[in-house]
């Protein structure tokens, strides 16, 4: 599984950074990166509710 981050659509409002941290951390530009793009298995579920709670649908996800 692989998640992304489409920087043009996040506002930096940082949830996903607090529901995933194991994946997404805040770059110097205030917006979310992923920092694991293979994302961890454990990390998988707390991924999507990331990807899920994101207010303007920023977060994708690639299954394998
Ligand atoms: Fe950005 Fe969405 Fe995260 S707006 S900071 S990718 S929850």
């Amino acid at each position: 599984m692989k998640a992304t981050v489409d920087k043009d659509r996040c506002i930096g409002c940082g949830i996903c950074v607090e529901v995933c941290p194991e994946v997404f951390e805040m770059g110097d530009d205030d917006k979310a990166k992923v920092k694991a793009p293979p994302v961890p298995p454990e990390a998988e579920g707390s991924c999507r509710d990331a990807a899920d709670q994101c207010p303007d649908s920023a977060i994708k996800i690639e299954e394998d």
